[in-house]
């Protein structure tokens, strides 16, 4: 996933956000990154990934999947939540 693709599909929270968020704001839980635009507050696919880049902000998100398979699971996990 590059920095400029979304993280937060549901509003559109590209990673360079969540990244400088959290170098800036420095959020103990991951719940606080919802003050980041909102992150993590839709559906829930992004949370754990949130989370993931939280725990290890070092791995600039090498962690993450890339975009494309990202946003085809999260359909998939949207329609099985349907
Ligand atoms: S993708 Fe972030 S809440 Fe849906």
């Amino acid at each position: 996933m590059n920095d400029d693709d979304e993280l937060c599909l549901c509003f559109h929270v590209t990673k360079r956000k969540v990244m400088q968020f959290i170098r800036v704001n420095q959020p103990r839980v991951p719940s606080q990154l919802s003050d980041c635009y909102g992150a993590g507050t839709g559906c829930g696919w992004c949370r754990p990934f949130l989370k993931r880049l939280m725990e290890q902000p070092d791995s600039e998100g090498d962690l993450l999947p890339d975009a494309e398979s990202y946003a085809s699971e999260r359909k998939e996990y949207r329609s099985r939540k349907n």
